[in-house]
């Protein structure tokens, strides 16, 4: 294993970074296992954050590794185009029974930003399908993340991933997010203000008409922006809006599916059920890149109708990709034999308990739990917003903890296996950065 350092940086246009400030002062990481990476000056790192939300059921699982392994020594490709491989259908098989056999059929990609871009696209042709081709607008949600395609931009509502672009889906419109500091603040759960906000969708329909609306897309607790969870009831009303006028309801689970809630999806934690959910990271246990659209049996079915032939015309060369198949396989092999979702739920209250000791440290504006899943909102500095949770980020490696920031908010989503003795090492060294920091 090359454990050294590079023998130059330049060449790599690192993605969502500070290029500059990342080389002038790089964080090189060599391995992982568990629950700690190692970096390259040999120093055990914390992942206090799943790598980036990807890695429930913790680094370098054997089982994983071996399946992977094996399927890479046996079938290292085969094309799903008019063509197929038994690994892609029992997964399928296996993911609807993850999900209680609630949805009906799959879509394999290679990112959630393309799940999310598949899934704008079945909504739109799912209508058209059924003679309603009128339905073409789009509904996202302010502060909400759905990946860098142009679909994914467009719904999204994060100003920074849109604004250089220019250029957006047209016909896109957007609900007003849910973070409310004022009323919400230092909330263990769903939050008890808000659930009107959804009401903010019959607004929007008397705005276009119903008629011209296909889907609404939202994150169901929002990640990218700051682990912004949704107010009591709020979900159960859009999804009762979107009935009402037949619009699609699409819950992106890229980061909160896979027992990030310690509930298989985000969706069986709510009780809401959406028409499709969009995945990936912990699908594949973030071992090989791999995406899913879960779609309900209904809006497969209005495809499978059309005369014979192509019934969508959409895919990716690695849909189905024989060696993400075998790791997602294993995940959920994985998932089943280790208990992994008891185990999260075993420690979700010691987590919260950690993340909320945390109140009254220096800059802490609000905090925030559910899950596995915790945000911390550090006040900013002035006229430099972003840079007090940088730089505790910064510490926080230095001192071994892997933790991420967006913004002035510092999100944690450790890997699901964290035992006790890891919460209390992560909040701990946690702490003493936020005392240390200016
Ligand atoms: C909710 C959500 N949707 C979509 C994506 C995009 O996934 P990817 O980076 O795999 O394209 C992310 C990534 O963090 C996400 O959090």
């Amino acid at each position: 294993m090359n454990e050294s350092r590079p023998a130059s940086m330049s060449s790599f246009w690192m993605p969502f970074t500070n290029n500059r400030d990342y080389k002038a002062n790089p964080r090189l990481l060599v391995s992982a296992e568990g629950v700690y990476y190692k970096d390259v000056d040999g120093n055990a790192i914390l992942d206090g954050t799943a790598g980036l939300w990807c890695v429930p059921c913790g680094h370098a699982q054997p089982k994983i590794v071996a399946a992977v392994r094996e399927m890479i020594g046996q079938l290292d490709f085969a094309p799903t185009f008019q063509m197929g491989h038994p690994a892609a259908f029992d997964l399928a098989e296996q993911l609807m029974e993850y999900t209680s056999h609630k949805f009906g059929h799959v879509f394999y990609t290679n990112s959630g930003s393309e799940a999310v871009d598949t899934a704008l696209k079945i909504a739109l042709a799912y209508h058209k399908a059924r003679g309603e081709a009128s339905r073409t607008r789009l509904i996202g949600r302010e502060r909400g993340y759905h990946g860098v395609g142009f679909g994914g931009i467009s719904v999204g509502g994060i100003a920074g991933n849109r604004k250089p672009y220019g250029v957006m889906l047209p016909g896109v419109d957007h609900l007003p997010h849910t973070h409310n500091l004022e009323k919400n603040a230092y909330t263990r759960g769903e939050p008890e203000h808000g659930a009107n906000l959804a009401d903010e969708l019959e607004r929007i329909v008397a705005l276009h008409d119903a008629s011209t609306i296909a889907a609404v897309i939202v994150e169901p607790v929002a990640g990218s922006t700051g682990v912004l969870i949704p107010p009591k009831g709020y979900l159960k009303r859009l999804r009762e809006l979107c009935t009402k006028h037949g619009i699609l309801l699409i819950f992106d689970e890229v980061i909160t599916g896979f027992g990030r809630l310690t509930t298989p999806f985000a969706a069986d934690y709510f009780g809401v059920e959406p028409d499709m959910m969009t995945t990936a990271k912990g699908l594949t246990n973030g071992v090989i890149p791999m995406g899913a659209v879960f779609s309900k049996k209904f809006i497969h079915d209005a495809f499978m109708e059309a005369p014979a032939g192509i019934e969508l015309f959409h895919g990716y060369t690695y849909s189905g990709h024989p060696v993400a198949c075998a790791a997602s396989l294993a995940t959920l092999q994985v998932f089943k034999e280790q208990n992994i979702l008891e185990h999260a739920k075993g420690i979700q209250q010691y987590w919260a308990d950690a993340v909320h000791s945390l109140k009254g440290l220096p800059h802490v504006i609000d905090i925030r739990s559910i899950g596995l899943i915790a945000g911390i909102e550090l006040a900013p500095i002035e006229g430099k917003p972003g840079t007090r949770a940088f730089n505790a980020f910064k510490k926080a490696f230095a001192d071994g903890i892997l933790i991420r920031t967006t913004g002035d908010i510092i999100a944690l989503s450790p890997p699901l296996v964290f035992e006790k003795k890891h919460i209390d090492e992560l909040f701990e060294k946690l702490a003493k950065v936020l005392k240390n920091l200016d």
